[in-house]
């Protein structure tokens, strides 16, 4: 793990919705897994105090991009820099997705933002299925964005403007239908209302996954407890045990963690 200041190559908007931030670290790079994430000192004064985290969506050698959508000031702020101005930046941290899950078939179930950390897995691994999950077609990504994913890529969209109409559980309902539970493994990364539904999905036919419970942040570290998770190993920091938990280690409904 490192914490490095690094100059930003780049920062710009890939749709309506999103903004995608490169910059070069070989020491961040290097360990990086799908998964895991960086924890970002936007500004080197006391506003915003926090860092914020993300999760990593490319790594090329080098250089790194993440892919991020404005929620309140700090990504405000952060959609606001330029190439050549610099963030301080610390990772890689957390636990990643399950990289092996030969011979069962990988299907991805991303919702909105939670899309980053699985593009990143499923350029690196094969993945059978990857379902997105978008409010209308403003948000669906540039096809050069999706090119390199290596499995087959659905869209749905609450409003029917893109893909399938409906939430991605939709999808997903689809594509169980034609196979046996014990051939499929779930990852999902997205809003918790959708990644419950996704796991209520799996659970109710035995099928096992894995969940990026991206709960909300202070020191990514370990130490203040404000990112707790309930589990059947009692209440875990995301930022070091997860922020990914496979279905069986959470406990109750992920609607109720926040
Ligand atoms: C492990 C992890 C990976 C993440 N990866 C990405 C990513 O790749 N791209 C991306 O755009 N975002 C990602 N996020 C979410 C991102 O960290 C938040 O959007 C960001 O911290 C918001 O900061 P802000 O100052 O703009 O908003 P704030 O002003 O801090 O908050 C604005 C509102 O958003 C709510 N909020 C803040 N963080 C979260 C959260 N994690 N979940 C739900 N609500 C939240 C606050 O409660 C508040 O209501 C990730 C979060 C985690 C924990
Ligand atoms: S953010 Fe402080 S313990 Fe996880």
């Amino acid at each position: 793990m490192a914490d490095e200041v690094v100059k930003i190559l780049d920062n710009r908007k890939v749709n309506e919705k999103y903004y995608k931030l490169s910059f070069c670290s070989h020491e961040i790079a290097r360990g990086a897994q799908p998964g895991q994430f960086l924890h970002i000192q936007i500004n080197p004064t006391l506003d915003p105090f926090w860092r914020r985290p993300f999760s990593f969506y490319r790594v090329d050698g080098d250089e790194i991009e993440i892919l991020y959508e404005i929620l309140g000031h700090g990504t405000a702020m952060l959609a606001q820099k330029q190439a050549g101005e610099v963030l301080k930046v610390m990772g890689p941290l957390g636990k990643p997705f399950r990289k092996a899950v030969k011979p069962k078939k990988r299907i991805c179930v991303a919702g909105g933002v939670g899309l980053p950390p699985l593009l990143y897995l499923a350029e690196c691994e094969d993945v059978d299925f990857f379902l997105i999950g978008a409010k209308s077609r403003s948000e669906v990504m540039p096809d050069s964005e999706l090119e390199h994913i290596k499995g087959t890529v659905m869209y749905s969209t609450n409003d029917g403007s893109y893909g399938v109409k409906g939430y991605v559980t939709v999808l997903l309902e689809q594509i169980l239908k034609e196979e046996r539970p014990e051939d499929v493994f779930i990852q999902t990364c997205g809003p918790m209302v959708m990644m419950q539904a996704v796991r209520d999905l799996a659970e109710a036919r035995y099928i096992k996954g894995e969940a990026s419970v991206d709960e909300t942040m202070a020191c990514g570290l370990g130490v203040c407890l404000g990112c707790m998770v309930k589990t059947h190993a009692g209440w875990l920091p995301s930022c070091t045990e997860g922020p990914v938990f496979d279905f069986s280690q959470l406990q109750g409904s992920l609607i109720c963690q926040t």
